[in-house]
């Protein structure tokens, strides 16, 4: 058997696992594996070359613990998925043909991509074609598909998003400071939520949860009356300021990069309250560096279990983590719809009963009675009693 492998879309911690999963599996099958460069396009011919290397378990082995992908990716290029009109997905009819002669010219009897939306979109294309395709979600955005519980890259960013949270209240507290951390997740808040409530934020503003932010200003002067120092707030890239989306560039042909809003949360924050306010940008350290433990061992499951896919012939579905199992589904259910944050799940719920402040609600209703029910003092006025226990 010979057997291909890429990644496609913006790179993440943890697809060197899944490479090295794969490529491990398959040699013990005798199997020999085809590994195509900087994506899709690894599929294009070039003149005077190729795109594409033999990968073997020496060049893999302990790859695991590498950030990046030792492929190369690209989330431009001839295979980006365009959609008409009519909300037909498309990709240039002679860039499929060259795909497809190079597959049938190596002779190879599957293919896996490690993707996120676009290249599974693409993956899926190519399994419409015929094409013995499996596919592999990743992204740190954890907002592939319902279908699976986690990708990874997440908790890597995760992880990440954590620590420099941690730093930087360390001088947020030192200067009073209002710190504003601006974090990836595209459409979705899984980062901002997880690290939020890691690090103990006090707001938490992500696109599932429209915000007002008169709540979010009032909020935070009643936290700051409370006697707190610093406050840190944590924002996704994609979530709405008065409703639109913020962003640092706009394409012509409609892609939109999004960035900016911690920046101009930080500005309303320090004019309205009157805190001195800044702002961080973590952007591109999230995506970067070594896995963390989960996602190095969830994408080593994934490439082993694409190859136990290929070997049962089971083509034209995507890897996912169900609970604590890897399993698989149709492609076209993995990118049916996006996952999202549910403002009524259990995660949301718990933040709020830490008094995480979403934007939603104003003081009054946030707080209740909690001021008087944890300020000792004001029992020890009413009743002229210390609540001091003996010891
Ligand atoms: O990988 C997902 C993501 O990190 C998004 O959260 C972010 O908006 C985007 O990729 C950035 O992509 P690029 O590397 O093209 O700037």
């Amino acid at each position: 058997m010979i057997i291909g492998i890429l990644n496609s879309g913006g790179d993440c911690p943890g697809i060197n696992a899944v490479i090295e999963g794969f490529v491990s599996a398959a040699y013990r099958r005798g199997w020999r594996v085809i590994g195509f460069h900087d994506g899709f396009e690894g599929l294009l011919p070039i003149v005077g070359g190729r795109r594409y290397e033999i990968l073997t378990p020496n060049k893999t082995h302990k790859i695991r613990s590498k950030g990046g992908t030792i492929l190369g990716t690209t989330n431009t290029g001839n295979f980006n998925v365009r959609v008409n009109k009519l909300g037909h997905a498309s990709v240039e009819p002679s860039v499929m043909d060259k795909a497809r002669k190079t597959i049938t010219a190596l002779g190879l009897q599957a293919l896996a991509v490690i993707g996120g939306n676009g290249s599974a979109r693409t993956a899926s294309l190519l399994s419409e074609e015929g094409l013995p395709v499996i596919s592999i979600p990743k992204t740190i955005n954890n907002d592939l598909c319902p279908a699976s519980d986690f990708t990874f890259g997440f908790q890597s960013a995760v992880s990440v998003v954590s620590e420099s949270i941690d730093r930087i209240r360390t001088t947020a507290n030192s200067h009073q400071r209002i710190m504003v951390i601006e974090v990836m997740g595209d459409l979705s808040g899984w980062i901002a939520l997880h690290s939020g409530i890691s690090t103990a934020a006090d707001v938490v503003l992500i696109p599932e949860i429209p915000f007002d932010m008169k709540n979010v200003i009032d909020c935070v002067k009643a936290r700051k009356a409370q006697g707190q120092r610093e406050i840190i707030v944590v924002v996704a890239e994609g979530a709405r300021l008065n409703g639109s989306l913020v962003t640092v560039r706009n394409k012509d042909n409609g892609d939109e990069r999004l960035g900016g809003i911690g920046n101009r949360i930080s500005h309303i924050l320090e004019d309205e309250t009157g805190i001195e306010a800044r702002y961080c940008v973590l952007g591109h350290t999230q995506r970067g560096g070594s896995p963390c433990p989960f996602d190095r061992i969830l994408g080593i499951r994934f490439g082993v279990e694409a190859v136990k896919l290929i070997e049962q012939n089971t083509f034209g579905v995507s890897v996912v983590l169900k609970g604590l199992d890897v399993d698989h589904v149709p492609i076209k259910e993995a990118i049916a719809e996006p996952r999202m944050v549910r403002p009524d799940s259990q995660m949301v719920r718990t933040a709020r009963e830490l008094g995480v402040i979403f934007g939603d609600l104003p003081p009054e209703e946030l707080y209740g009675h909690q001021k008087t029910a944890e300020d000792p003092s004001a029992t020890e006025k009413k009743t002229g009693k210390t609540s001091r226990k003996k010891a």
